[in-house]
Order: C-alpha cells, then sequence, then structure tokens
C-alpha cells in the first residue's frame, strides 16, 4: 500500500504540463467543435519536432505541416477518423518549417472532457525519418537481390533462358512474372527456357509458379520449356496441380532443351 500523499490539483496539473512538454515527442491538441478543428495546445515537443513555436500555430489546422508528397491516401484516413472519432495511427510525410521533410508517426485519438461536455482531439507526433529511410533502403536492396538472382540471359535469337537459384516465395514469383513479361514483350522470343536446377525445394509455390508462367507466356504466343526438372520433381508435382493437360515441355539438362531446339530449326 502506498503512502497518503496529496498535493492540489492546481499543482498536479503544473506537473502533467511540465512532464508532457519533456516527453520527447510532439504533442498537439485540437478542438473540433470550432471552425477548421484548430490548434488549441502543443507542447515544447511539438516545437523542436517542427520548428515552429507555438504563438505562430495557435488556431491553425495541422494540414499545415504536409506539402506536396504528403500521400493523399492516408489524409483520408486521418480526415476519416476525425470524422468517426476513431483513434488512428499513420505515417505522413511532413515539412518543418526550414521546409525539411521528415517521417512523422501520428497517433490521433479522441478525448471526451466531462467538464467541456465535448470531444477533442490529441495528435503525438514521433520523427520515424531513420527507420522509414532504413525500410527504404532494405527493400531497394531486396529489389536488387532479386533482380541479381532472375537473370535473363539471351541464348539464340528466338530463345531466352531464366536459371532460378534458391526458394520462391510469392513476392518473388510476382517480380519474375513481371520481369518475364516484359522481357517477352520486348524481344518477342518463341522460346522461354526456365531452369530449375538451383532450386532448393520445389514446394506447392514452385509448382504454381510454372503454371502461372506457363499460362502468361502462351497469352504472349511463347513456349515454355521447363530444364532441371527431376524425377523426384516429377513425383511431386504429381501430387499438386496437373501439368500433364498444359503444352510445357520437360528435360533434365539445358543440353537436351537445346539440342530439342537445334534439332527443330533444321
Ligand atoms: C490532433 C490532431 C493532430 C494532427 N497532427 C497532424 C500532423 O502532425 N501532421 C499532419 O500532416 N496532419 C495532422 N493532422 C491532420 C490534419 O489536421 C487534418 O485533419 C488532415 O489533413 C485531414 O483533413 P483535410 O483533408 O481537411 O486536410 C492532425 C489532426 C488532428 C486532429
Amino acid at each position: 500500500m502506498g503512502k497518503d500523499i496529496r498535493y492540489s490539483s492546481e499543482v498536479t496539473d503544473q506537473f502533467v504540463k511540465h512532464a508532457i512538454d519533456y516527453v520527447g515527442a510532439g504533442v498537439v491538441i485540437t478542438d473540433p467543435s470550432l471552425p477548421d478543428n484548430p490548434i488549441i495546445y502543443t507542447n515544447k515537443g511539438f516545437e523542436k519536432l517542427t520548428g515552429y513555436p507555438t504563438e505562430e500555430i495557435l488556431g491553425l489546422n495541422c494540414r499545415f505541416l504536409q506539402g506536396e508528397d504528403t500521400d493523399r491516401d492516408d489524409v483520408s484516413i486521418v480526415r476519416n477518423a476525425i470524422r468517426n472519432e476513431e483513434a488512428v495511427v499513420v505515417e505522413l510525410k511532413n515539412y518543418r518549417k526550414n521546409g525539411e521533410m521528415f517521417w512523422n508517426e501520428l497517433e490521433l485519438y479522441p478525448i471526451y472532457l466531462e467538464s467541456e461536455q465535448k470531444t477533442f482531439f490529441v495528435g503525438v507526433q514521433k520523427d520515424v525519418t531513420e527507420r522509414k529511410q532504413n525500410e527504404e533502403l532494405v527493400s531497394h536492396y531486396l529489389e536488387e537481390v532479386s533482380r541479381l538472382s532472375t537473370p535473363i540471359v539471351p541464348i539464340t535469337d528466338t530463345t531466352s533462358i531464366l536459371p532460378l537459384i534458391g526458394d520462391v516465395d510469392d513476392r518473388r514469383l510476382n517480380q519474375i512474372l513481371e520481369r518475364v513479361g516484359e522481357h517477352v514483350q520486348k524481344t518477342g522470343e518463341r522460346n522461354f527456357l526456365l531452369d530449375l536446377q538451383g532450386i532448393s525445394r520445389f514446394h506447392s509455390g514452385v509448382h504454381h509458379g510454372v503454371l502461372r508462367l506457363y499460362q502468361l507466356l502462351d497469352m504472349m504466343g511463347t513456349r515454355l520449356i521447363v530444364t532441371g526438372f527431376h524425377p523426384k520433381m516429377a513425383m511431386e508435382s504429381v501430387q499438386q496441380a496437373d501439368f500433364s493437360d498444359q503444352n510445357i515441355k520437360f528435360y533434365s539438362t539445358v543440353k537436351q532443351a537445346l539440342s530439342f531446339l537445334e534439332k527443330e530449326n533444321r
């Protein structure tokens, strides 16, 4: 049990006000009963984050922090949450007074004040620029790794080969389909070889990937030839969707596929 220590509400209000000033995040309170939901309070954290002194922005709507590059869909999410008096968390591109862009993780929630008999909105703003930039960098590198691990190599005027390496998940499969689609549209090639020799696991994702690639190429008038297809894979694929209805050619090695193409062209 704690000791009974009491201070007047005036003193605790002062403590809370100071504490809010130093929480290390921006805090804004707005009054939606006034025209355009203006700011009625900001803490020191908000001034530090945005560079705007409180007296310059009292009475304004917070949208002055947005700019041309702020995603309008995210702004709509905020607008709807306010309209429905709901809490929401969004990451918005915002701009400081000196024009510098920062990523603002905005937490917004309504608070009903019994004494005023109305709802106010509290916004808590955190600068998450570093995390967003790291995420962007990671996604750029993943894209690059995926591009490098999906090299489409032209081997004759009418044929290219894609040697697949590693594992194929949904994300990679979509990138592969997109890249092969673009390549075939540009070159108008007759044959496309997919070499599965370097695939670590022939699971249902790869199986369906082959079928989707076949459908895509078929629509574009290009024939799919699958190489590096081993008996074990064939057994596994029998248990999954059927390849036999499709007009896909299978060879165990690239060499066999190439000699077939050579004979066909004679
Ligand atoms: C308490 C509160 C804090 C807000 N803080 C921000 C903010 O830091 N950055 C921002 O871009 N928008 C912020 N907004 C959102 C805008 O004020 C506005 O609601 C939003 O742009 C959608 O309305 P509009 O389409 O009329 O502009 C905040 C809104 C409220 C209610």
